[in-house]
């Protein structure tokens, strides 16, 4: 049964969060389109659809519950979200692990490795096997990757994170060289500091808290890149026109310092 009778162009978010990928599902469905919410945690999801869908005032946006590592669990659910709500016209893969405590490659496990590699690279992968035949099909597609410093830096600390991400990075090239002249349009998000999250924003702003550094928090925007800004971002890649497209850029808080290379 088609869930979306109005045919609205449809999005699909992998990695929904509280953070980027409510703001860029959120930000969409604003926008007229129909949005599918990836991820492993039910009732965060169920939350997300639910605010969205108040906030818009009718159901755009629907939850589906998938691990990215598992290649099976993306094709199933993006087999449910092509007979529920359409071919995918935008894919965001927005899942990323990364460990906050650095560990040198002795101290991490090749378990470590093996699982975020999977969320930080082969979902990516796995993801795009799935929606690029039918935006083939239809001549016109965007596919949206968040990234992070780590895309284009190894830094001491994240063997589990970084590899993952540069692999990301090469990845979108990769569909960009493949299939930019059939139509679709790959372009790679290096977010390239904190993001004003559940776990990154709230460590730091914590810090802020304990070292009495009021001015910071009052405009934490200075410092933090706030995800409806970054939804900002991938929407207006989504719509550049095809004689301008952007395959990669990079985004920074102005007063960013804490990770950012620049
Ligand atoms: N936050 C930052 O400061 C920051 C900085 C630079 C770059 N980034 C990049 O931004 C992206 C995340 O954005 P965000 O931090 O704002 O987070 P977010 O959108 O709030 O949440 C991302 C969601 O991805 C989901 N996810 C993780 N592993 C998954 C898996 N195996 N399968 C399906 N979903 C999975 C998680 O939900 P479940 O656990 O429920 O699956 C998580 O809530 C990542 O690519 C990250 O590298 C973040």
């Amino acid at each position: 049964m088609s869930l979306n009778p109005d045919k609205k162009p449809v999005l699909a978010v992998i990695g929904v969060g509280p953070g980027i990928g409510e703001a860029v599902s959120h930000h969409f469905a604003h926008k007229n389109f129909a949005v599918a919410l990836i991820a492993r945690t039910e009732s965060k999801l169920a939350t997300i659809q639910n605010t969205i869908n108040a906030s818009v005032g009718s159901p755009v946006s629907k939850y589906y519950v998938a691990d990215a590592r598992s290649e099976q669990s993306l094709q199933s659910v993006f087999a449910s979200i092509k007979s529920e709500l359409g071919v995918v016209d935008v894919l965001i893969y927005n899942a990323g692990s990364r460990r906050f405590t650095p560990r040198t490659i002795l101290e991490t496990s090749s378990e470590e490795f093996e699982s975020f590699t999977k969320i930080n690279l082969f979902g990516a992968f796995y993801a795009a096997k799935c929606v690029l035949p039918g935006m083939l099909e239809k001549g016109s597609g965007t596919v949206l990757f968040t990234g992070a410093t780590g895309s284009i830096r190894g830094s001491a600390g994240l063997s589990s994170f970084s590899p993952g991400k540069f692999g990301l990075r090469s990845l979108s090239q990769i569909i960009t060289r493949e299939f930019q002249t059939k139509g679709i349009h790959a372009a790679h998000v290096i977010v390239d500091g904190p993001v004003e999250s559940d776990i990154v924003g709230g460590f730091v702003r914590r810090r802020w808290e304990k070292a009495g550094e009021t001015e910071r928090l009052k405009e934490k925007d200075l410092y933090l890149m706030q995800p409806s800004d970054l939804a900002g971002i991938f929407w207006w890649l989504y719509t550049q026109p095809r004689s301008t497209w952007t395959q990669e850029l990079d985004v920074r808080a102005q007063r960013e310092q804490m990770f950012s290379k620049m």
